[in-house]
């Protein structure tokens, strides 16, 4: 049952040296012991941290744990992880890639998405796995290859003998500048729209069209903006360790992905700081945590509740992102369990665009366990959450009277009880920012209180 409680996110605040690291090591010891599949997301980077997972993961027999630490340029140390191996459609791509874009929803990202998820659904439609690296290639070569392949398979498949002269009758007068490559596709695509039947038309071939015929100018923009984003993802080291590339023998990595990550149990530790930009970090950070999302999403569609996942996200306001936003508020559907730590709402409010927005983030975490946090607004969150308790408070009155002076002692004696009660915080803020290390205040399951101390975990070695 107290298992059971965690479904709804855990949600760790802490100022920094609180314990936060502590904790997520206590929480994450017991998650590899009990077999779950793990994956701890670590910006910053602990040695500490790496080996608590390697000690908890020989204690629990279950080998060395697989570590990912995508700015290392080393071929021999750590694994490869492919991104993109998980997936159904081209837009679960798209999705994944402009995850990295933080910020609100706008135009741009919308049509920047639905031209990445075209270029995904051609790819797929002509047998190619789409990767980062590839799909950055061709969005950069332009619509017209895959567009001439594509419709060249439809030749294939349905064309008459003399499709071409049926298509150059719709075409208007080839001018002098027009090369043959250009004429090329100008007949095939005339064949498609004005030969072709309707009902043969495809919809991928139809987005790959409605590019085609787009303004280039308009296209040329969004694909400039688009190119930084996709340089980010497969430039340096991130080329070979996140659109790993099997034929490549001189890589001794492992490739793993989401799938066979979850499926063997596995036990992963991303290690970002090795990541020479923090907004690198964040945005590969964010393509794993939509990967997993997706993840999730399929196995809650096929009814797969074998493997509980465990994630863990240290310094979450550095990779925070819709997809974790998801996991927290439906990912125990598909069985992710999910723990984020943060340091101050502040932070998160920064990453997120607004204290709003932040807001509804740890308004979704089932679970709280605050340690001591010194901000404001920080506090204000936590006594909110733990909510307000009547503080019955009792006066008491005893009072003598003696009055002598008429020679005939007289004693008047009276007793009195009030009892009042006010509504208190159960909390009051000013404690939260005088809990020593490791201890904490904790709301279980929507209402369960408690206050405890983390057992820290030593290592053997360490003393
Ligand atoms: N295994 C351990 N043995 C002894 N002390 C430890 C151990 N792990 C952490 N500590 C101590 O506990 C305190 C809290 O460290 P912790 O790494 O949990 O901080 P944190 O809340 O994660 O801070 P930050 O935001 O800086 O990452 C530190 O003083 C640290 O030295
Ligand atoms: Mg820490």
């Amino acid at each position: 049952r107290a298992l059971k409680n965690f479904e709804g996110g855990l949600l760790i605040v802490g100022t920094t040296q609180a314990g936060k690291g502590v904790m997520l090591n206590f929480i994450m010891t017991q998650a590899i012991l009990r077999g779950d599949a793990v994956i701890f997301i670590d910006p910053k980077g602990s040695d500490r941290m790496y080996k608590a997972f390697c000690r908890a993961c020989e204690k629990a027999d279950r080998g060395k744990p697989l570590r990912f630490h995508p700015g290392n340029r080393s071929k021999t140390d750590g694994i490869r992880f492919d991104v993109t191996a998980v997936f159904s459609t081209g837009a679960q791509i798209a999705t994944r890639v402009m995850s990295v874009v933080p910020g609100e929803d706008n135009v741009f990202k919308q049509f920047a998405w639905s031209c990445i998820k075209t270029f995904a659904d051609a790819m797929i439609e002509l047998g190619e796995k789409p990767s980062l690296k590839s799909l950055s290639q061709n969005i950069n070569k332009g619509i017209e290859d895959l567009l001439r392949a594509l419709i060249l398979q439809a030749v294939k498949q349905h064309a008459d003998t003399d499709w071409r002269e049926q298509a150059e009758y719709f075409l208007p007068a080839r001018r002098e500048n027009c090369t043959d490559a250009i004429h090329e596709l100008n007949v095939l695509v005339s064949w498609y729209e004005n030969v072709l039947p309707t009902y043969l038309h495809t919809m991928v071939v139809g987005e790959c069209l409605k590019i085609f015929h787009h303004s280039k100018e308009h296209y040329s923009k969004i694909t400039a903006t688009l190119m930084p984003i996709f340089a980010m993802l497969t430039s340096g080291p991130l080329e070979e360790s996140l659109s790993p590339d099997p034929s490549d023998a001189s890589d001794k990595r492992p490739i793993w992905d989401m799938e066979s990550l979850v499926k063997c149990k596995g036990v992963l530790y991303v290690n970002l700081d090795s990541l020479s930009d923090s907004m690198i970090a964040s945005a590969v950070g964010s393509m794993l945590l939509s990967d997993l999302t997706a993840y999730a999403g399929k196995r809650y569609n096929l009814g797969l509740n074998d493997v509980r996942i465990s994630l863990y996200v240290d310094e979450a306001s550095n990779v925070i992102n819709q997809p974790l936003i998801e996991l927290l508020n439906k990912g125990a559907e598909g069985g992710v369990y999910t723990t984020i730590a943060i340091q101050t709402v502040p932070d998160l409010a920064h990453r997120l665009g607004s204290v709003h927005a932040a807001r509804m983030v740890l308004g979704n975490c089932n679970n709280l366990i605050a340690l001591r946090c010194k901000d404001r607004e920080t506090q204000d969150f936590v006594t909110e959450t733990f909510g307000k308790t009547y503080i019955h408070n009792v006066d008491t009155t005893l009072s003598t009277h003696a009055d002598t002076h008429l020679g005939m002692p007289s004693f008047k004696g009276g007793a009195s009880h009030k009892r009042t009660a006010v509504r208190e915080e159960i909390i009051p803020s000013e404690y939260l920012g005088k809990l020593p290390n490791a201890q904490f205040f904790a709301s279980l399951g929507g209402g369960h209180l408690m206050k405890g101390r983390v057992p820290v975990i030593i290592d053997d070695e360490e003393n």
